[in-house]
């Protein structure tokens, strides 16, 4: 069936004592509202329409690439309200409208589409929960023969009224047209003075339009986001699901209470994790891949039983099969190793390839680098691949060895077979084969005395 859906997104969230929109916020690493359009998007909706107000601007810019419609609720007055002023940009060739809230980022599309089914184009349906602790949320009340009659505020609840455990979760789906008419006659004769959208409960009762509810799945993917302290426990709910996942298809996680996904993490067989890394963008690690504890690793390929050691970052990057990195090095952008590649402690490489077999233990940069198979690169040896204005690159062939301690000042050559003595400084090609020194020859001062202080 054909939907329109509204997500509110205007509140100022003021809990969140932030200056950032509260659907901003991000979870997993991916805003509130962004998690709530992904479910939008999963239901097929042919028209979404997002109320901004607080941080419009900000909020609109984030959601640009959505295809969604903006309205603007200035100020905000409630969620009938902020519906009131989506009800120009709803198309009317749908029969359902969803309103979903911006604030609630575990929606799953198919309790959603449970809701969808239960209003059909003639119910108004709401999706409740039952919570031992309702405090805060509107409560279901039923009439004597189980009919919902009405949604009451938590403020304007009676004590009797306070004792229901079903709550409203803030999502409804009601027939386009009823919908209109309702949200048009809302009142604010309440203890806020706000325009409440589950007012449309009591009028859909006096209409004699039937009320249908569906039940949340779980507590989880209807809980609201108002605090930091809710947002981390979301988090927390959510990697853990997100661990149970990967468990599932056998991934070996050290700790699933101390594992961070933001974004995609596809494994081969007989992946380990250690404790407290944390994986964004896409990544992927293939079979028998073992990553140690405090890992940050973004956008990245690591190919089959490559060993990455605690404290290494990856971002942008490309670890060849057998691979050893890390401890503590950093792999930037554009860095691709080839198979059986060891980069050790304190060693940065950035869009940089290192062919098969080639080292960089400690202490050292690979910048704009180019580096052959089998080659040794010393510690404490860099690349200078930046003239102030410009990125240079280095060549270094086969079988190179370059000792410690050495600057290779870019744009150079060093031939394959090349040896480079420690401490050098090469601003020009080094020969194929050949040992090359660039440094002052060490010289013994004979007679040479140590000064002594003077009286
Ligand atoms: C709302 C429901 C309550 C329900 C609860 C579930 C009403 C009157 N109450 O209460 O029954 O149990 O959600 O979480 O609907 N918003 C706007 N413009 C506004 C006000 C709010 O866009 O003027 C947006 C907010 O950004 C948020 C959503 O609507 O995304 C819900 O608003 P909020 O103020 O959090 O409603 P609750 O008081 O939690
Ligand atoms: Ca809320």
């Amino acid at each position: 069936m054909a939907l329109n859906v509204v997500i509110m997104a205007a509140g100022k969230g003021t809990r969140m004592k932030s200056a950032l929109p509260k659907v901003l916020h991000r979870l997993a690493g991916t805003s509130l509202l962004q998690h709530v359009l992904q479910a939008a998007s999963a239901l097929g909706a042919a028209r979404t329409v997002v109320v901004t107000g607080h941080g419009a601007e900000a909020v609109e810019a984030a959601a640009a690439a959505s295809g969604a419609v903006f309205v603007r609720q200035m100020p905000q007055q409630g969620t009938g309200h902020a519906v009131q002023q989506a009800l120009p940009a709803l198309d009317d060739a749908n029969p359902v409208t969803l309103v979903l809230n911006g604030d609630v980022p575990l929606i799953r599309p198919e309790t959603l589409q449970a809701l969808v089914q239960a209003c059909g184009g003639r119910a108004l349906a709401l999706l409740t929960v039952d919570l031992p602790d309702a405090s805060g949320y509107g409560r279901i009340v039923r009439d004597g023969s189980g009919g919902v009659a009405a949604i009451v505020e938590h403020r304007d609840a009676t004590p009797a009224q306070r004792a229901i455990t079903e709550v409203y979760t803030g999502f409804l789906a009601a027939p386009t047209g009823w919908l209109r008419k309702w949200v048009a006659d809302l009142g604010n004769d309440n203890a806020q003075g706000e325009y409440y959208l589950t007012d449309v409960v009591a009028m859909a009762v006096a209409a004699g339009v039937p009320v249908a509810t569906a039940a949340a799945g779980s507590e989880t993917e209807v809980l609201g986001v108002n605090s930091p302290a809710q947002l981390a426990e979301l988090e927390r709910r959510l990697q853990r699901q997100q661990a149970q996942v990967l468990m599932e298809a056998g991934v070996r996680l050290a700790d699933p209470a101390r594992f961070d996904l933001r974004g995609r993490l596809d494994c081969g067989r007989d992946v380990e994790i250690d404790v407290g890394c944390i994986f964004e963008g896409r990544v992927r690690l293939a079979d028998g891949v073992r990553v140690g504890a405090h890992c940050v690793i973004r956008d990245a390929v690591v190919e089959a039983g490559a060993v990455i050691h605690p404290y290494t970052h990856i971002e942008g990057a490309q670890v060849g099969p057998g691979a050893l990195i890390g401890p503590y090095a950093r792999l930037r952008p554009g860095a691709e190793l080839g198979p059986q590649v060891h980069i050790g402690n304190f060693v940065e490489v950035k869009n940089s390839t290192l062919a098969a077999g080639a080292k960089a233990n400690h202490l050292a940069y690979l910048g704009d680098a180019t580096v052959g198979e089998r080659v040794n690169f010393g510690a404490g040896s860099i690349t200078a691949n930046y003239d102030g204005a410009n990125k240079h690159r280095t060549v270094i062939g086969d079988d190179v060895h370059v000792g410690s301690n050495c600057v290779l000042i870019a744009p150079v050559t060093l031939g394959a077979g090349a040896t480079v003595g420690g401490g050098s400084t090469i601003g020009r090609d080094a020969p194929a084969g050949q040992l090359t020194v660039a440094r002052a020859r060490q010289a013994t001062v004979p007679g040479w005395k140590r000064p002594v202080k003077g009286r």
